[in-house]
């Protein structure tokens, strides 16, 4: 089996990457590899500070951009204020098990990063997409349960997993239904969806599940993690590929074109939680 490292990126010089949640993780590191193989690479990140300091010792074409992705008031000024083309969006701002809060538009934190401003950040681009967007799931997707009619958690009990777990099947589901209606419309842009696998991050040092960063197997580092979104970004994949590490339970290896689960499969829930979600954001159907 080949085993696909970012060694293998392909030059993308001249190309335009928009990139939320590049600050560290997995992100950063999606980023400085596409940068180091000659994209233009704009951070979307919530903390500007923080972005200019990450990408401050990396060599690359960097450009940073204010957006705090769970708000759909920055959303759109981002949306609204940014020019040109972009060649690959890469949906990767994430937050995993937070305690129940809302934004400020009244919206569950935890869904409107992982879900709803994903949803209405790349609607809002989609007319100046070229080639792909990238959407960033996980593996706990498959068990997530969707409440159409309760997306925004008001009357099923908040848990902070089963939340992450939901969001992640969300936008599963958010990608399946996008690249059906690109290929109606006849366009060849794609939807991909990436999944790191398991990753040492920041992701999960907040709560009880970080001891995930300690624990020496079946973990696999940012390095590592960031592979399947740069695979996915890059490589010939068909649209709504799932691409996640190729070992044991997809938690750690090299990127493979995988399946997601049957629920994200579902071309009629898809449909349905798409007019659901523009309805909540308040776009077109
Ligand atoms: N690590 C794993 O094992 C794993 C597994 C499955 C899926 N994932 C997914 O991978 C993606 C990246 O996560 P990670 O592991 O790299 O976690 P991380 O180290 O915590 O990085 C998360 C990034 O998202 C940004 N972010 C969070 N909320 C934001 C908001 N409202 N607006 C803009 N940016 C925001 C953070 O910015 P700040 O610096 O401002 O906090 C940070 O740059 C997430 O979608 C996550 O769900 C990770």
């Amino acid at each position: 089996m080949t085993r696909w490292t970012a060694d293998q990126l392909p030059t993308v010089t001249g190309t335009t990457v928009v990139i939320t949640g590049a600050t560290g993780g997995i992100g950063l590191v999606t980023a400085r590899e596409l940068a180091r193989a000659g994209a233009t690479v704009v951070l979307a990140a919530r903390n500007v500070d923080k972005a200019h300091q990450a990408v401050a010792d990396m060599r690359g074409d960097f450009v940073v951009r204010q957006l705090d992705v769970a708000d759909l008031d920055s959303v759109r000024a981002f949306a609204r204020s940014y020019t040109g083309d972009i060649d690959i969006l890469i949906n990767n701002a994430g937050v995993m098990d937070i305690p129940a809060a809302r934004t400020a538009q009244g919206l569950d934190v935890q869904t409107a990063t992982n879900y709803f401003g994903p949803f209405l950040l790349t609607n809002l681009l989609l007319p100046r997409l070229t080639d792909r967007v990238v959407t960033v799931s996980s593996q706990l997707h498959r068990f997530g349960k969707l409440h159409l009619d309760d997306l925004d958690w008001r009357s099923h009990k908040y848990s902070g997993l089963a939340v992450y777990e939901s969001s992640k099947l969300a936008v599963v589901l958010f990608s399946l239904e996008l690249q059906r209606r690109l290929t109606a419309a006849g366009s060849t842009v794609r939807s991909i969806v990436a999944h790191p696998g398991i990753a040492r991050t920041g992701l999960v040092s907040h709560s009880p599940l970080g001891f995930i960063n300690r624990v020496p197997i079946f973990v696999q580092n940012a390095e590592q993690g960031a592979l399947p979104l740069l695979y996915a970004a890059t490589q010939d994949v068909p649209g709504n590929a799932y691409v996640g590490p190729d070992g044991l339970f997809s938690f750690t290896g090299y990127p493979l074109v995988r399946k997601p689960s049957r629920a994200g499969q579902n071309p009629a829930v898809a449909k349905r939680l798409w007019r659901a979600t523009a309805a909540l954001v308040d776009i077109g159907a």
